[in-house]
């Protein structure tokens, strides 16, 4: 469809930027707290919040300060918050247990937040390398990541994880064939409404670094993830991993990394039309930030602008380090 446009100056497109209420009424996109889900880092301890040196204004939380990250969240209108455990160095193990452990940190965290904020969607990721010796997020036999043996695993931590009450299950292991299963698994088990949000187009990217630094896999580590997580050079590909995991059941798909990713984000929801997520990951919010640290950058602005290009681009919402920040910001609560 090409836009009819009469010549200069019956058009003058500068009309609709003149004042703050004309800008507002023409806005193509808009940015909600509701789009945001806030991922959080959790670890053993109680009272603790214990800073992430490469994500400046990110902490590790203990349970009781996860639970009233999750209060805050809720009050500031931030439907979801998204758990990721820092496990201990003796939990990691070849055998990954820890992962389908019904105490684990994470299931633990869950079932404190929806006993004391119910209304919060709780997400928990599935993968082994919270768990993991290798920091692999499959298990590695003889140099190679197995698929089938790591997916069968990978069940039995989505089952532990909805036997403790989470809402969303976000697989990010880039294994293939492992939402069918465990959306099957779910279903066998009776929690056939518990979602499915898959890391469906999740690229080997440099932009992860300071997450693995978080929960602490980042010396763990060896070699990369290349031959599960997907080229940074492909884009068609994309849309056979969306299809794939739609067609087994994931009920919303998630495009990671995000901002260098935007292209993928518009191709996939057009293609799909299904709930479609963007993760600003680590390494986005650690750019932003060490700009705005030595003052090259105004924050609120980035990151709005950040956050906004996701809309614009077709998604439905946003995984940021920057939720809670950026939902205080829009709703004018300091
Ligand atoms: C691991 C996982 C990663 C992230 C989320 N889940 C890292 C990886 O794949 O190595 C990255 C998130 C971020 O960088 O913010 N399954």
């Amino acid at each position: 469809m090409k836009p009819t446009q009469a010549s200069f100056p019956a058009t003058r497109l500068r009309r609709t930027r003149r004042t703050p209420a004309i800008r507002a009424l023409v806005a193509e996109t808009a940015l909600s707290p509701a789009d945001l889900i806030w991922p959080v880092f959790v670890r053993e301890g109680e009272g603790i919040e214990d800073p992430v040196p490469s994500m400046p204004g990110v902490v590790r939380r203990s349970v009781d300060r996860v639970v009233e990250a999750a209060r805050e969240a809720a009050d500031l209108g931030i439907p979801a918050i998204c758990l990721f455990p820092y496990t201990e160095a003796d939990k990691r193990t070849a055998d990954c247990a820890e992962a389908w452990n019904p105490d684990n940190l994470s299931n633990r965290a869950t079932r404190a937040i929806k006993q004391a904020v119910p209304e919060m969607a709780v997400m928990t990721d599935v993968a082994l390398d919270p768990y993991s010796d290798t920091g692999h997020d499959g298990f590695v036999r003889e140099g190679e990541i197995v698929n089938d043996e790591t997916v069968a695993a990978l069940v039995r931590q989505a089952l532990a994880q909805a036997e403790a009450g989470v809402d969303i299950i976000g697989p990010s292991d880039m294994m293939d064939g492992r939402i069918g299963a465990i959306r099957a698994a779910l279903e066998d088990a009776g929690h056939g409404d518990v979602l499915l949000l898959s890391y469906a187009a999740k690229y080997a990217s440099a932009f992860y670094g300071p997450f693995r630094d978080a929960v602490g896999a980042a010396g763990a580590l060896k070699g990369d993830k290349k031959t599960y997580q997907m080229d940074p050079a492909n884009t068609d590909e994309a849309l056979r991993c969306v299809g794939r995991d739609l067609a087994e059941g994931a009920d919303m798909i998630m495009v990671k990394p995000g901002m260098p990713y935007l292209d993928i984000c518009r191709r996939v929801k057009e293609a799909f039309a299904a709930p479609t997520f963007a993760y600003q990951v680590s390494g986005e919010y650690a750019m932003i930030q060490a700009a705005v640290q030595n003052g090259w950058l105004d924050r609120d602005r980035a990151m709005l602008e950040s956050l906004m290009a996701f809309k614009r681009a077709g998604c439905d919402g946003i995984l940021t380090y920057f939720a809670p920040a950026a939902a205080r910001l829009m709703t004018g609560t300091r």
